[in-house]
């Protein structure tokens, strides 16, 4: 599915163009403009998702300054996040994480909140264009942008089982913690959804190729790699977890290499 980064505000249109050709994306939409289901639009407030055939839905913008995700860092991103419990943040100890199913960033952010160096990977060129987006605005703000700056690195476009990608960009990261969160094709019925989960669902589809990932991240890990999965989904790959944190609706499968000490 082709993206285009477009823009109808006119002193957005060279920026527009700009970012395009960053992420390698067309700067204008076919004459059919429904052959692209989805675009991204930059207007004043950034990037944004639109999703052509459901004008129903508000697109999609991706902030960590404001909004939802600013609110969870503020309430939470302290130790009692599960997935910071899952990831075995320990006093004094903060692992360094690659979130090698980065999506909308949330869980990615919230790790780094607590502490965490976390390298971000994501393959959809969509979805990484506002990932990325939206760290570079975290980064200049007055109020996160220190911690942002220093723990945050959105990756190249990529994925952890594109193996040629793999031996030349990842080898060298070395991370204590690998964390995955694939798409589950079934997450539930459509208006238990959150409406954002529902685009990048519709956007990014079932992520079918999820089992092939955990080898790849146990092999790279060097001490332990944590996949989220709905609660009454069954393991990734079939492989059986060392240990389990759970939640009302999610489960934690932590696959323990080494133990940190
Ligand atoms: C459920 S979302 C992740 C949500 C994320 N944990 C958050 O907190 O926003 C899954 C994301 O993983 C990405 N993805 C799935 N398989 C991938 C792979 N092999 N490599 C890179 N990204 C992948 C999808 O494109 C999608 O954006």
């Amino acid at each position: 599915m082709t993206i285009a980064l477009v823009t109808d505000i006119p002193e957005l249109t060279a920026a527009a163009a700009t970012l395009a050709q960053a992420y390698g994306m067309p700067n204008e939409l076919p004459e059919n403009a429904t052959e692209h289901e989805f675009y991204l639009e930059l207007t004043l407030d950034g990037l944004e998702l639109v999703w052509h055939s459901r004008p129903d839905l508000q697109p999609l913008q991706l902030s960590f300054t404001h909004g939802p995700q600013a609110w969870r860092q503020q309430q939470g991103g302290g130790r009692q996040e599960a997935v910071v419990r899952a990831l075995g943040i320990a006093k004094g100890f903060r692992p360094t994480v690659l979130d090698a199913t980065a999506g909308l960033g949330r869980d990615g952010m919230m790790l780094a909140h607590a502490g965490c160096k976390v390298y971000l990977l994501e393959r959809h060129p969509a979805v990484h264009a506002l990932l990325d987006q939206a760290v570079v605005h975290a980064q200049q703000d007055e109020r996160i942008g220190a911690w942002v700056k220093e723990r945050v690195t959105v990756l190249p476009r990529g994925s952890l089982i594109d193996t040629e990608v793999l031996s030349a960009a990842f080898q060298d990261l070395k991370p204590a913690a690998i964390y995955l969160d694939p798409m589950f094709p079934e997450r539930g019925k459509a208006a238990a959804v959150k409406k954002d989960m529902q685009m990048l669902q519709a956007l990014v589809g079932g992520d079918s190729d999820a089992d092939r990932l955990l080898p790849a991240a146990l092999a790279l890990a060097t001490h332990r790699v944590v996949v989220k999965r709905p609660a009454a989904a069954p393991f990734l790959s079939g492989q059986k977890p060392s240990s389990q944190i759970t939640t009302k609706k999610h489960r934690f499968d932590v696959y323990v290499k080494h133990a940190y000490s």
